[in-house]
């Protein structure tokens, strides 16, 4: 399946896609990333792998332009990976069910319009939380809003300034979002939702169970 990867910063998330996915044996291929910032990582990332690279208004507003750059590269999956901006409704649309986001936090709790980055671990660590964890949803019209894919548990440590919570987080996302990939690539469409615990890609990719997560984030 080829696969668009939509950023809009450093793009970790990308580089653990491009690391899941390096060859054509891979059940994903990542042939497309758009930035809507010119000096995104992100795009660095993928240029050094070779990966075609595209980058729209800042806003993120112009529809036409994605589907275009969707068409032209033959897309079949749509993965936000850091990306900040609404997507205009006539491309979820159009990918409806084949667009993925992955959020720092167990959605719904702190998700939605603003929240993004280290403003969601001050949320999370103002809230007295014990357990944050990463989310992978589809994408609909509202921001962090669709049907939730996957889950995983990361737990808040005393003492937690919102950059360890948020690295702790971040390295639960780097495994996450490419065992949703995967398991979309496989399946053509979205694999059932995953309760914690099951098994969800080789068992040397993420913990076994809920205990095993809040042992070894
Ligand atoms: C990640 O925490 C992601 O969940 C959030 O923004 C951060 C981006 O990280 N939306 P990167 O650009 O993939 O490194």
């Amino acid at each position: 399946m080829r696969v668009a990867v939509l950023a809009s910063g450093q793009g970790s998330n990308l580089q653990s896609l491009l690391d899941a996915f390096p060859g054509s044996s891979s059940p994903a291929t990542i042939a497309l990333v758009v930035s809507n910032r010119a000096t995104a990582g992100a795009l660095a990332r993928a240029a050094a792998r070779g990966v075609a690279t595209a980058t729209i208004a800042e806003d993120g507003a112009d529809a036409a332009r994605l589907l275009e750059l969707f068409a032209a590269h033959g897309i079949g999956l749509v993965v936000l990976a850091g990306y900040l901006k609404k997507v205009p409704d006539a491309v979820v649309r159009a990918y409806r069910g084949r667009m993925l986001n992955v959020h720092p936090a167990l959605l719904p709790a702190f998700g939605g319009a603003g929240m993004y980055g280290r403003r969601v671990h001050e949320a999370v660590l103002a809230s007295g939380a014990r357990v944050t964890g990463v989310t992978v949803h589809l994408v609909d019209e509202q921001y962090d809003h669709g049907t939730i894919v996957a889950q995983w548990p990361v737990p808040v440590r005393p003492g937690d300034s919102a950059e360890l919570l948020a690295a702790r987080v971040l390295a639960v996302e780097h495994k996450l979002l490419p065992s949703v990939v995967a398991a979309f690539a496989r399946g053509g469409g979205a694999p059932a939702c995953f309760a914690a615990g099951e098994a969800f890609g080789p068992a040397s990719v993420l913990p076994p169970s809920f205990d095993d997560a809040l042992a070894t984030a």
